[in-house]
């Protein structure tokens, strides 16, 4: 069995996507340079499990590109809770909005643009939940900022911890995105105030539990 044929078969038998975010997807792959970078729907559908399971009230993405995780969180949380997302690319924002504008829940997003490191010390929230997807160079930086304002007991997810594999090419002088991944790996590993797992899940993703 391969690869392919594995994930065709577990996408045949998770949750559905759904019609806005299928039609999101092939836009993006249509129109987009770089698609791939978008969760996806196995990843979208996991985040949106979490978000059934934790019911967080505050939520904290950085880097929304499409929208397309922002759109899988918002579905799993409740009418009163809120996921603010920071994306630096204002050329996204016709395209972002093209579905948030559709979608049922998109009264729950919060959506700014800039840079993550101006937006973050502005945003006045304890957040129960943050997902860390957006310049692999700036993972460290991103996680010292927000890990003051992740509640106790909060879930931090942390996207493309295996670089595609490149994590494991790490002595041969790393490209910058490749050394950013290293840092965060290694300064995860070191943090006691945390308990943490990398999940072999699409380009690795990393949980992190505050204690
Ligand atoms: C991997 S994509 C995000 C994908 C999205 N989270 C998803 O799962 O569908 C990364 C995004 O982060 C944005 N980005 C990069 N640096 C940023 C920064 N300093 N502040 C905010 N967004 C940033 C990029 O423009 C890009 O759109």
């Amino acid at each position: 069995m391969t690869t392919d044929a594995v994930d065709r078969y577990i996408l045949s038998h998770i949750d559905e996507e759904g019609d806005l975010l299928s039609a999101l997807c092939r836009d993006a792959n249509v129109t987009l340079l770089r698609p791939r970078m978008q969760s996806g729907h196995l990843q979208g559908r996991i985040l949106k499990l979490f978000c059934r399971m934790l019911r967080p009230k505050r939520i904290l993405e950085i880097g929304t590109y499409t929208g397309y995780a922002t759109l899988c969180m918002a579905e799993g949380i409740e009418d009163d809770a809120l996921i603010h997302t920071i994306e630096i690319n204002d050329e996204m924002e016709d395209f972002i909005m093209k579905y948030l504008s559709r979608s049922p829940d998109k009264e729950k997003i919060r959506l700014h643009f800039g840079d993550a490191l101006e937006i973050i010390p502005a945003l006045d929230e304890s957040f129960d939940m943050a997902f860390i997807d957006a310049d692999k160079r700036l993972y460290s930086t991103y996680y010292d900022l927000i890990f003051p304002k992740v509640r106790a007991g909060g879930l931090i997810l942390v996207d493309n911890t295996l670089w595609d594999g490149k994590v494991l090419d790490a002595p041969r002088c790393p490209d910058k995105q490749t050394a950013g991944i290293l840092e965060f790996n290694e300064k995860i590993k070191q943090d006691r105030r945390i308990e943490k797992v990398i999940l072999p899940l699409r380009d690795g993703l990393t949980m992190i539990w505050k204690k």
